[in-house]
């Protein structure tokens, strides 16, 4: 099944979907009406999972991800709309972060700015080997506003993150697959969300509950010390030997018999 919306599709498949960010002419890149229509899906996710046990993200076509946020869009904005836009662009982030299942980037070339934003608030980036990363907000007079001061730091280290913030340069597949911001390369787009549909398989043999809670307890951890997530963490892991699943787990390995996970 696959719902339209004006800019996105989202296409079932099975345990699975796929969402494509569709505005080719404009190299997908993000208005007001791409962002309210992710904030919608995301948002909905987060009530309502449909069952689903993963989500595969990705731009239409072969040249970009997310070209950025829309440039012609900001060009005549006044600081009040700019605070509602940035708003807009960080709650998708936040609901995207916040799915109740792992969601992939897959990235099959530009994620520039706001595409590269939207590709770290993922659980994890796969990308095909002619992807270029950056944020080239500077170049612009700008700076990063979904998020990118925040999560590229946290996802290569600060350094790092502030000489691609300052310069605003191009960053190759190579390189964001050397420093840690991509996790596996592709040829092609079909190797790519082949390869991103393997790992939601392979996610979806394990139990749901503790994929959900290991995420939880992990993007919660971002924010805290080491002893504070040491205490999220051990909450969690004490609470889910009350869950179906924990006991079912243990049990089939005890038994040398497969998991017949329920999810609770
Ligand atoms: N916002 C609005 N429109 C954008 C866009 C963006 N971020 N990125 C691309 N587009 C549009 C172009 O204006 C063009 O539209 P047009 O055909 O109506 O003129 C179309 O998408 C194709 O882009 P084009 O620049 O012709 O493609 P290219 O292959 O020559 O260059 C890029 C590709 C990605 C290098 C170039 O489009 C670019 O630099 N985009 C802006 C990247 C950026 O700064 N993003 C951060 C924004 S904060």
């Amino acid at each position: 099944m696959t719902t339209s919306y004006e800019t996105l599709t989202v296409e079932r498949k099975g345990d699975f979907a796929l969402l494509t960010l569709n505005r080719p002419d404009k190299l997908n890149a993000l208005n007001s009406t791409v962002l309210s229509e992710l904030k919608t899906v995301f948002e909905a996710w987060g009530k309502d999972s449909e069952g689903l046990k993963g989500v595969v993200f990705t731009g239409s076509g072969d040249k970009a991800f997310i070209a950025g946020a829309d440039i012609a869009q900001m060009s005549d904005m006044t600081v009040d709309e700019a605070h509602a836009f940035g708003f807009l662009g960080q709650s998708v982030t936040l609901a995207i972060e916040n799915a109740p299942f792992p969601v992939i980037a897959a990235v099959n070339g530009f994620a520039l700015g706001g595409g590269c934003e939207m590709a770290m608030a993922c659980d994890f980036i796969y990308a095909t080997n002619t992807a270029v990363f950056g944020q080239p907000e500077v170049k612009l007079g700008l700076i990063p506003g979904f998020g990118g001061t925040q999560r590229l730091a946290k996802l290569i280290g600060r350094a790092r993150a502030k000489e691609i913030v300052y310069t605003g340069r191009n960053v190759k597949a190579e390189e964001a697959y050397r420093v840690g911001l991509v996790v596996s390369l592709f040829e092609t787009k079909d190797d790519l969300l082949a390869g991103a549909f393997k790992t939601l398989d392979y996610v979806s043999k394990v139990s749901p509950n503790a994929v959900k809670l290991s995420k939880k307890v992990m993007i919660e951890g971002n924010d805290l010390t080491v002893e504070q997530g040491l205490q999220t963490e051990l909450a969690q892991f004490s609470a889910i030997f009350s869950s179906e699943d924990m006991k079912e787990g243990c049990l089939a390995f005890v038994e040398k018999r497969p998991a017949q996970f329920k999810g609770c």
